[in-house]
């Protein structure tokens, strides 16, 4: 990796470590979510970085890919299991970092193990090291603690402008031999439940990403496209565009465009058993001899 590179990665990190660390005071009973995700990314594009991808904020078995709504009037109850999961670019090098924070006080051992977990993981990373064996690890910590790992969800790499690139790092083993390279970005993210251990698509989609362009015919979908143009293909949120575009008409405009193959729906993802979620995420560069994390 060239050292302009290097940099802008280090520099995506420092900063969404920064606002990951700053948005924990602001996770408390009577936070409305829409409040917390809008000053959350304001303090990304105020530090003079891009938003990498809509901040997710998940509440208990919701997983993740949840993004409020324009009008969301949801609060953060006093019992709740919250996530958040941020992502922050330079010139398109992204960082991508999550933390779990219970105000219940229920979820304690869940949350410590998770963090065992992400933590274990990332020792482990390395040249040469196979993902199954990363995967494995994460899942004998949570099953020895009696919880388990979201199975159907997992880690990825990370290039410019490409937020889920090449290799992916699994929570669970797994029956293929991928192997970690020097070079490569990572970004860790162990899911930890007392649910079933996998999740599913709900009906609901606030977030999208463009797959491919093609011309489109309705007008707002001209002012999508051209608004979205600087972020290529990282993912956006429904309501980044409720101010220009009259919500009705928004949702018309988003569902053709998804089935015209020119975007991707990202589907809100829950838990199947109904179990509580927690995420830990890091990301990380592997160096010649283990890694160095980026937003740590
Ligand atoms: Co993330």
């Amino acid at each position: 990796m060239d050292k302009e590179d290097l940099e802008s990665y280090l520099e995506a990190g420092r900063i969404g470590r920064d606002v990951r660390e700053w948005s924990r005071s602001l996770i408390k009973p009577g936070s409305s979510l829409l409040e917390l995700a809008d000053r959350i990314e304001s303090r990304i594009r105020d530090s003079g970085s891009g938003i990498a991808f809509p901040v997710n904020v998940c509440l208990n078995d919701i997983t993740a890919h949840y993004a409020p709504k324009f009008n969301d009037d949801s609060v953060i109850q006093k019992d709740d299991v919250v996530t958040v999961d941020l992502g922050v670019h330079v010139d398109g090098f992204i960082s991508d970092t999550a933390y779990t924070v219970d105000l219940s006080g229920k979820y304690k051992e869940l949350l410590k193990v998770n963090q065992e977990a992400l933590g274990e993981a990332i020792e482990l990373i390395a040249p040469g090291v196979s993902v199954s064996e990363i995967g494995a690890t994460v899942q004998k910590i949570m099953t020895d603690a009696g919880f388990k790992p979201i199975e159907n969800l997992t880690g990825h790499e990370i290039k410019q402008y490409s937020l889920h690139a090449g290799l992916s790092v699994p929570n669970i083993k797994v029956p293929y031999d991928w192997r970690i390279k020097e070079g490569m970005v990572l970004a860790v993210e162990p899911f930890a439940t007392n649910g079933v251990g996998r999740v599913m698509e709900s009906q609901h989609a606030e977030i999208y990403s463009i797959l491919e362009e093609k011309p489109v015919r309705m007008r707002e979908a001209r002012i999508l496209l051209k608004a979205l143009s600087e972020r290529r293909k990282l993912p956006f949120a429904k309501r980044w565009f409720a101010e220009k575009i009259n919500p009705m008409r928004l949702e018309l405009v988003l569902r053709e465009m998804a089935s015209a193959g020119v975007l991707k729906k990202h589907p809100t993802l829950r838990e199947r058993g109904g179990g509580i979620v927690s995420q830990f995420e890091h990301t990380m560069i592997v160096t010649s001899d283990g890694c160095e994390v980026t937003t740590l």
